[in-house]
């Protein structure tokens, strides 16, 4: 199928904006609200998703939106294309005025993801990918890592915000990368996690009770840069799932065999 390139200009043009945004409130002390005891919600997450719905609904008034600030979603039955929107992703990192955070946006028609963009505003870093054509770093084409060796790879994760709920079961697989990977990282923005992937900066991934709008571009971007996805006990890769892993391919069934080593002995 091929795509209007209206929807990744939109996209593009949506995600250049969610970061002017972003740099306006950014280390300027907003409003941070609490959705849970330890998930926030600043007043960029709220007036990028704004932006966002705006947009779309002037520009393509039949399509869905699914956004984290408004997740019961406008999406319209008859709707064949629906948007996927994390305004903020790293809000986190965001409110205590560390830059590490981006906005990510997907599309997918009849059920599939045909498009991705994340975008680092204070790297000015543009992450995109089409379906079937590659991926893109500030339009520059973008690779994973060949690496095979587990010993010699560098991965990352992260904790959802139940964590207190179940640390042990989270902690048991990251104590098992930690004795085989040659280091973990946990960055606090799983799209630009899965970019880092694509760009060949991570060589893997795994998180588990994580949300579409946190994945579905990063993981469109990561196939089109040649890696693989899936579940983390290697299902097909369903961004409403809840869980993820990636890798640059080589590592993929490795990554994949020490989650469920960790999982049989805990
Ligand atoms: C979170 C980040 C974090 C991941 C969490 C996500 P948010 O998204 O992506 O890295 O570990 O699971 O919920 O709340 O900053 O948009
Ligand atoms: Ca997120
Ligand atoms: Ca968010």
């Amino acid at each position: 199928m091929t795509l209007d390139p209206v929807f990744l200009s939109t996209a593009i043009e949506a995600a250049l904006a969610a970061g002017r945004i972003h740099k306006r409130y950014f280390r300027q002390d907003a409003a941070i609200q609490k959705k849970g005891r330890i998930d926030l919600v600043t007043a960029a997450d709220l007036a990028v998703e704004r932006m966002f719905r705006e947009l779309i609904s002037a520009r393509f008034p039949t399509h869905g939106v699914l956004g984290e600030e408004d997740a019961t979603g406008t999406q319209p039955r008859e709707s064949r294309f629906r948007w996927i929107i994390d305004p903020v992703d790293g809000t986190t990192n965001f409110a205590h005025g560390l830059a590490l955070f981006c906005v990510s946006i997907a599309l997918e028609v009849d059920g599939q993801i045909v498009l991705g963009v994340v975008y680092d505003p204070i790297a000015d870093e543009l992450f995109t990918a089409e379906r079937g054509t590659g991926a893109r770093l500030n339009g520059a084409p973008i690779r994973v890592t060949p690496c095979a060796i587990m010993e010699d790879a560098l991965l990352c994760t992260g904790f959802p915000y139940s964590i207190r709920e179940e640390r042990r079961r989270q902690v048991d697989v990251f104590a098992a990368f930690l004795g085989e990977a040659q280091a973990v990282r946990r960055l606090g923005s799983a799209a630009l996690d899965l970019c880092y992937v694509a760009s060949g900066r991570f060589d893997g991934f795994w998180e588990e009770r994580i949300h579409p709008w946190d994945i579905a571009a990063g993981a469109l971007i990561i196939e089109e840069a040649g890696g693989t996805v899936s579940g983390m006990a290697g299902e097909p890769f369903d961004a409403f799932s809840g869980h993820i892993a990636a890798s640059n391919g080589p590592l993929h069934n490795p990554i994949l065999a020490v989650i469920q080593g960790a999982r049989r002995n805990g």
